[in-house]
């Protein structure tokens, strides 16, 4: 299948709930389902310091349904999961030092949380499909590159543990109880709606906020490592492809650019897009360097071949799309600094 084939819709009426979906990119899954007509309630329980924000939706306000609720409430997802044709589970602990400073706190949002989905699904509504977001982070320092769905994990965070054992739970329950389930692994997705407060994740908008209001960038050791950067508008179109798609069911998928860039590089490009900014480099923190990856990139060929899955955007392209978003709206973005 070519990417342009793709029928999206019959996302048309579906009902779609997502968790997290007051974040980064649960928001733009909830902005581009209303866009294809689908009926979309958001469950966030806005803890600090995540990327909750209403400014996420504030262009679908009047068309999303938003519950404050927490995905430990197994109670609340039992009200919340009957009727769904979709549920988008993106409610995390996202932090991977928090991970390791709490690591019961992230196993009772991560693992708990993930399980009450499943449970709500299994006792309420085995109709529903579950996209589950999975992570790099599960994999720890690769052996062998590109990265693809075989190569085994070795996560060094209790966050990537329990990444790892969320998504486990996805697929046990599909094999179990058989309702639709996937879970897409995330590389470092980055663009418009990226909480712009905090640098302990989303390192890539965090350094456009520092540029574009003077702060010098700070880079641990001297950059080298290479992520794979994928810009966001290409990660919510696989979640909603393989959300449609049976063929994804029971599947894991690596959802990232298949560009391996040099950390120093997207720091460059990302000063270029806002034209001003500058970087200095720093000695890594103990605990970072402890827990740092040298080098990621993953190939995209399963997702491709599944769904007909590619990215559109390159970094410089992307890059700049998210600065200009950001131009007009950073100061909505700067709750906590
Ligand atoms: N952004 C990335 O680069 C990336 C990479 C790999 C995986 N992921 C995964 O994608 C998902 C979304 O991440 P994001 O970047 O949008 O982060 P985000 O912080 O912007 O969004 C996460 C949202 O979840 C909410 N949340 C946290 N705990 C909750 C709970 N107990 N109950 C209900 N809501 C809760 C937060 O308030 C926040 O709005 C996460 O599962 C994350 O682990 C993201």
């Amino acid at each position: 299948m070519s990417h342009s084939d793709f029928d999206f819709t019959a996302m048309k009426n579906k009902r779609v709930l997502i968790s997290g979906g007051l974040g980064f990119i649960g928001s733009n899954i909830a902005q581009r389902c209303v866009a294809l007509g689908a009926k979309v309630t958001i469950l966030d329980a806005c803890i600090e310091p995540y990327g909750w924000n209403h400014a996420n939706i504030e262009e679908v306000r009047n068309d999303v349904r938003v519950i404050k609720g927490d995905v430990r409430n197994r109670g609340l997802l039992f009200e919340l999961v009957p009727g769904q044709d979709f549920v988008f589970h993106m409610a995390a602990q996202v932090g991977r030092e928090i991970s390791i400073e709490q690591p019961e706190f992230d196993t009772e949002i991560n693992c708990i949380g993930t399980l009450n989905v499943l449970e709500a699904i299994r006792q309420h509504n085995t109709g529903a499909k579950i996209v589950f977001a999975g992570s790099r982070g599960q994999i720890g320092e690769p052996v062998y590159m590109p990265v693809d769905e075989n190569h085994p994990q070795n996560p060094t965070d209790v966050y990537g543990i329990n990444k790892m054992a969320g998504e486990q739970y996805v697929l046990l329950y599909n094999k179990i109880y058989g309702f639709p389930a996937v879970s897409l692994r995330l590389n470092n997705v980055y663009g418009p709606r990226c909480q712009m407060h905090a640098g302990f994740y989303g390192i890539l908008n965090w350094f456009m906020a520092n540029a574009m209001q003077d702060k010098v960038i700070t880079v641990y050791g001297d950059g080298q490592q290479t992520r794979d950067y994928v810009y966001i508008s290409d990660v919510v179109d696989a979640f909603v492809r393989v959300a449609l798609s049976d063929a994804a069911n029971g599947e894991i998928y690596f959802v990232g650019s298949g560009v391996e860039t040099v950390f120093l590089d997207m720091v460059k490009t990302v000063i270029a897009s806002v034209g001003k900014g500058e970087y200095k480099h720093i000695p890594f923190p103990k605990t970072r360097e402890a827990i740092d990856i040298k080098k990621f990139v993953v190939t995209y060929q399963k997702l491709h071949d599944a769904v007909g899955w590619q990215p559109q955007t390159d970094l410089k392209t992307g890059v700049q799309m998210t600065a200009d978003f950001y131009q007009k709206r950073l100061q909505k973005y700067q709750r906590n600094s």
